[in-house]
């Protein structure tokens, strides 16, 4: 069994490194009581799907000003989210995405379900966006598994095997530590991956969690993850 990680350490860092993201609530605002919106949160997670954070902004901010909530955008025709997509790409994405909106508004009275489980019902989301929309609007402690988290616990645990030979194991050990704080854990492990431990170069110095991190005392962690032979 693997050591969880430091939940507690990363929420101290996620408190006062956290990104300002268009869609974010940010963690002092979230100890306020401010409650992120399941749509907007949904947006930006099917935007994020294959695009990167400073592509989608852009997009995001384009969509929100024309259809502020789900009903909006439940009513806009198909033809006018496919020409606002347009640049982002994997257009199913934006006709699932429309089809989503409406699932919202006439089976659900315009408000998103409130658990990845029920989420997973709707056009379009899958076990990753169920289980980021649960966490970061909710707080249910589900880990929030994307390919940027499985290099981060690939790296911290070493991993012997590549990534689609563990894929179970590095979801348990994920889930073993996610905290009450389950919606700013998620967004702080993915801030993580993306600003210290990031694809080319691993700034171990600035994290939060290199204490536990297995790759850096026993290697290199940009040995990790390991190839998977083709
Ligand atoms: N990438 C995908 N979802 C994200 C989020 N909620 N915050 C930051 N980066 C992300």
């Amino acid at each position: 069994n693997p050591a969880p990680i430091d939940a507690a350490a990363v929420l101290a860092w996620y408190d006062t490194h956290a990104r300002d993201l268009p869609w974010r609530v940010s963690p002092a605002d979230r100890a306020r009581g401010m409650a992120p919106d399941p749509y907007r949160i949904w947006l930006s997670e099917v935007m994020l799907q294959q695009t990167t954070v400073a592509a989608v902004k852009a997009y995001f901010l384009r969509f929100t000003s024309l259809w502020p909530t789900v009903f909006d955008l439940a009513a806009a025709p198909l033809d006018a989210v496919l020409k606002e997509w347009a640049g982002l790409g994997y257009y199913a994405r934006a006709r699932n995405l429309h089809a989503c909106a409406q699932a919202v508004v006439n089976q659900h009275g315009g408000k998103f379900p409130t658990t990845s489980t029920s989420l997973q019902t709707l056009p379009g989301i899958g076990a990753y966006t169920s289980a980021a929309i649960a966490a970061i609007c909710f707080d249910e402690p589900v880990a929030v598994l994307d390919g940027n988290l499985d290099r981060v616990l690939a790296r911290y645990y070493a991993l012997p095997v590549p990534v689609r030979d563990a894929k179970e194991e590095l979801r348990a050990a994920l889930q073993a530590s996610v905290p009450g704080r389950a919606g700013d854990f998620a967004q702080a492990m993915m801030d993580l991956g993306a600003t210290i431990c990031a694809p080319r170069t691993a700034i171990c110095m600035l994290c939060p969690i290199q204490p536990g991190c297995v790759g850096t005392k026993a290697a290199d962690p940009a040995l990790y993850p390991l190839k998977a032979a083709k």
